[in-house]
Order: C-alpha cells, then structure tokens, then sequence
C-alpha cells in the first residue's frame, strides 16, 4: 500500500446519482483501484452547501455509498468513507479558507452557475467557499491524481494554486495533485438539451438517466433524446445530440466511435436509440441488482464507512498536524 500513487475523489449526496457521473468519474475510479492507493469519499458536508431534508440527506448519502460498492468499488481495495466523519477536512478546510481570495473564488464557474438560480439574499456562504473544501479533502491525503468529469476540472486548478501557494509560505507540505479526465464520458450532456452537461438537478427528468432508472424509462428517456434532422449517425460537433448518445455507447461498450458510426451506416436514428438504450440498461441492470441488495443491508455498509473513517482519519490527522505546527499553532 504504502508506495502507491495515490488517488482522492468524491461525489455529492444530493440525489441519486446519474449516468453522468458514471461514466464520467465512477467507472474509471474502478478501473485505478489495483494500481492506486484509493480514498473514495461520499461529501455530505459539500451536500449542504444547498437546503437539503435531513432525511434525504441520510438516505442519498448511504445509496451513494451503496453505489460505489455495486459499481465495482471493492472496499478491500479502496477505503470508503463519509465526509463528515472525519473532522479534518472542515478543519484543513477553514485554514484554506483563509488562505484563498475572495477574487479567485468568484470565479469560479459551478459557483457563478449555482448562486445565478438563487436570489443574491439566500446565496449560502457556504456555496461560496465549497472549493476551498474540496480543496481540502485532496490534499489531506496528499493526493497524486484526482479522477473527475471536465466539470471540475477548475477546482482541481484551484486545488493546484493553493497547494502551491501553501507550500511557498510555509514549506513544502502538500503533494500538487493532477486531475485525471478521460476523453470519451468525461462530460455528458444532457438528453433534452445536448449543450448543458446532464445533471441530476435538471427539472427536466427526461434530461438525465438515473443509475436506478428502469428499463423502460431508460428506453423512453433515449427514445425521446434530442438530435437532429440530418439523420446520419455521424460523429461531429455539428450533431452534438447524435454525438453524446455515440460517447455514451462507445465509453460502455469500448467500441470507438468510428466502429460505431460504421455499424449504423444507413440506418436512422430509432434503430441506434433503442440499442444506446438497451447497451446502458444492460451495463445497470447487475448494478440495480446489487444497490438494492446492500441497501437491505445496513449492516454491512456500516461496517464499511466505520473502517473507511478509521484508515481515513489516520492519514487526514497526519497531514492536518504538520498543517498546523507550520502555520503556527500550539500542539496540545
Ligand atoms: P458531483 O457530485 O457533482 O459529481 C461527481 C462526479 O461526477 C462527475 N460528473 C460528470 N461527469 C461527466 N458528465 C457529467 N454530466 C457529469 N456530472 C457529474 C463530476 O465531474 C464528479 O467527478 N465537487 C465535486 C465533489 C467533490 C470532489 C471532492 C471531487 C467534493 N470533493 C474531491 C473530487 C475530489 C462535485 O460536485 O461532484
């Protein structure tokens, strides 16, 4: 374990989650588990960063867990852990707070797009500050490599520049990590609008497909995708619906898009629709199966995010330590 490069990232319990962030983040961290020492992380404390129902926010952060486990995350392999439980990251997280500037925050891109839906009165300072905490939950652990979706690719600067930044003002301390973003699922867009990447806070349900979507709202929701009137099945930026359903296709099947596009020459668009669907349900359909089966066991996902919390904390505790001799504070 201990010579391994390591790997640190998370996802938001704010829903369930979406074939977005499946494909964008998700598959790949089951790809880093053997050669990577991997810290995978449910955010609730990121989670509130919006209102939020208690009671949604329990059950959304254990399917999360749940999901991680039936995409392939092996918790012998990877250490899984819940935000909270693991005091240090709103810890290092304060004392980046103080070490970011107002300027560099408001620039950043999730930020100006969340705060534009909300009136300027009920803007959560803590919508404001969220990068400076995951900025934090990076380098605790001194991560080496962050995979993520394109979305996040200007908090990982961010996660760079204050890295850095520390490390000039008070010594070398913390790892400058890199993000790891895949080509092909690294951003997927939206079915209903394929200019707007797909999310899970879309008021439109037929924008997104759930990891828990049945087969036929899976098939209705491909059916009904927005593409064009050319009706070749063409990969090009002139066709963006077209494009993304190809991404979708060749990120699950590992076929190129060229051998895609050659399969359905002379054939329109419902013919490749149906089988885009038919290519996602069979790729969720063994991982539906086992999110219900550890969702009846409660027991065992405690067990997991228990032991999770405790290698966590111990890494997390070291590097906050060092943090706050060099900056200045009294060890008790
Ligand atoms: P979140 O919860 O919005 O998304 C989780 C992961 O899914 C990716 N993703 C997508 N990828 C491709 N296409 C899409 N349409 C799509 N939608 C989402 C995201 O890029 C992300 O990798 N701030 C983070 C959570 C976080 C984090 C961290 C990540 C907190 N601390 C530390 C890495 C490291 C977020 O909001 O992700």
């Amino acid at each position: 374990m201990g010579d391994k490069k390591v790997i640190f990232s998370g996802m938001q319990p704010s829903g369930a989650l979406t074939l977005g962030n499946y494909l964008g983040a998700l598959k790949n961290w089951v790809k880093l588990q053997d050669e990577y020492d991997c810290y995978y992380c449910v955010v609730d404390m990121h989670a509130i960063t919006v209102p939020k129902e208690p009671k949604d926010l329990r059950r959304n952060t254990l399917e999360v867990l749940a999901n991680y486990i039936a995409s392939g995350i092996d918790p012998e392999k990877s250490t899984l852990f819940i935000q909270s439980h693991v005091s240090a990251h709103a810890e290092l997280g304060w004392v980046l707070n103080s070490l970011s500037y107002y300027g560099e925050l408001s620039r950043m891109t999730q930020f100006k797009d969340k705060s534009k839906r909300l009136d300027s009165n009920s803007i959560p300072a803590g919508l404001f500050v969220y990068p400076t905490l995951m900025v934090a939950d990076i380098l605790l652990y001194q991560a080496d490599l962050v995979p993520v979706g394109e979305d996040q690719r200007q908090h990982l600067e961010l996660t760079r520049d204050l890295a850095a930044r520390f490390n000039n003002r008070f010594s070398e301390t913390f790892k400058v990590p890199d993000a790891y973003i895949s080509s092909e699922g690294a951003k997927i867009m939206s079915l209903q609008d394929p200019q707007s990447k797909m999310s899970k806070s879309d008021s439109n349900e037929n924008a997104y497909i759930l990891l828990v979507d049945s087969h036929d709202a899976i098939r209705r929701k491909f059916k009904r995708a927005v593409t064009d009137s050319m009706g070749v099945v063409s990969y090009n930026d002139e066709q963006p619906g077209v494009k993304n359903l190809i991404n979708i296709y060749s990120k699950i099947s590992g076929k190129t898009s060229e051998t895609i596009v050659s399969e359905y020459e002379g054939k329109g668009y419902a013919q490749f629709k149906d089988d885009v669907a038919e290519v996602v349900f069979g790729e969720l359909k063994p991982i539906q199966e086992k999110i219900n089966y550890l969702l009846k066991n409660k027991d065992y996902l405690e067990k997991i995010y228990l032991l999770g919390a405790e290698k966590a904390e111990y890494v997390a505790r070291k590097t906050l330590r060092k943090v706050y001799k060099k900056i200045g504070f009294i060890p008790r």
